[in-house]
């Protein structure tokens, strides 16, 4: 399972980009959060383009945000791997798509805790990437919603049902236990926050997650 960090709680992102440089995570995850999608507000575009700067692992961008578009065409990090964005937005889905696929990013669409797999259906031999939250989207050190292991199971049958390619990823309240759980229900990245950067040894962290 590949492990994102988010530096959303971190007490300093930049120092924490640093020191996770030299880990063994895969991707620096950074929520982007527009004061409507979420009351949250966090991530100028300009603080996004100085942890790029200084981050040696792809970055996983995760779009709280209501116009997702508009900020996709400000955003211009050559270590992007993927864009993710919210599916209850009210905007046109196959559109977003679209925008993220021809920019030569890998397309990837999030859902609240409260939105069926059945809805999001039509889109999944679309996207590269399905992030499942399971907490509401908003603020990081929240609980980890248990009802997420019943959704990941309905997802991954169906994943295998329909042959599809997409990644899973689960989002929010991650730590070592129940990191194990979804290790186990085949969950292809998780993001871990608070549980790593509260801690003065992220490194020790990592380890004990083995
Ligand atoms: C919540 C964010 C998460 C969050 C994860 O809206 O999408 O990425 O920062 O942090 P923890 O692990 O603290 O829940
Ligand atoms: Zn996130």
């Amino acid at each position: 399972m590949k492990i994102a960090v988010s530096v959303l709680n971190s007490k300093n992102r930049i120092e924490d980009v640093l020191r996770l440089n030299d880990s063994r995570i895969d991707y620096l995850h950074i929520d982007l959060m527009d004061g409507s999608f979420v009351s949250n507000k966090q991530f100028s575009i300009y603080e996004i383009d100085k942890l790029s700067d200084v981050s040696r692992k792809k970055i996983d961008l995760h779009m709280m945000v209501e116009n997702p578009i508009e900020y996709i065409e400000k955003i211009n990090l050559r270590n992007i791997e993927y864009i993710t964005f919210h599916y209850e937005v009210k905007q046109d889905i196959n559109k977003i798509i679209e925008e993220i696929k021809a920019l030569g990013y890998k397309v990837g669409m999030a859902i609240k805790p409260d939105t069926l797999i059945e809805e999001v259906i039509p889109y999944l031999d679309k996207i590269d990437l399905l992030l499942i939250m399971s907490v509401e989207p908003g603020y990081g050190g929240q609980e980890f919603i248990v009802n997420t292991y019943n959704k990941l199971k309905e997802l991954t049958k169906l994943r295998v049902k329909g042959n599809y390619t997409f990644e899973i990823e689960v989002d929010g309240g991650i730590n070592d236990t129940n990191y194990k759980n979804l290790e186990e229900l085949k969950v292809d990245i998780v993001v871990m926050g608070t549980y790593l950067t509260n801690s003065d040894n992220i490194e020790e962290k990592l380890k004990q997650l083995k």
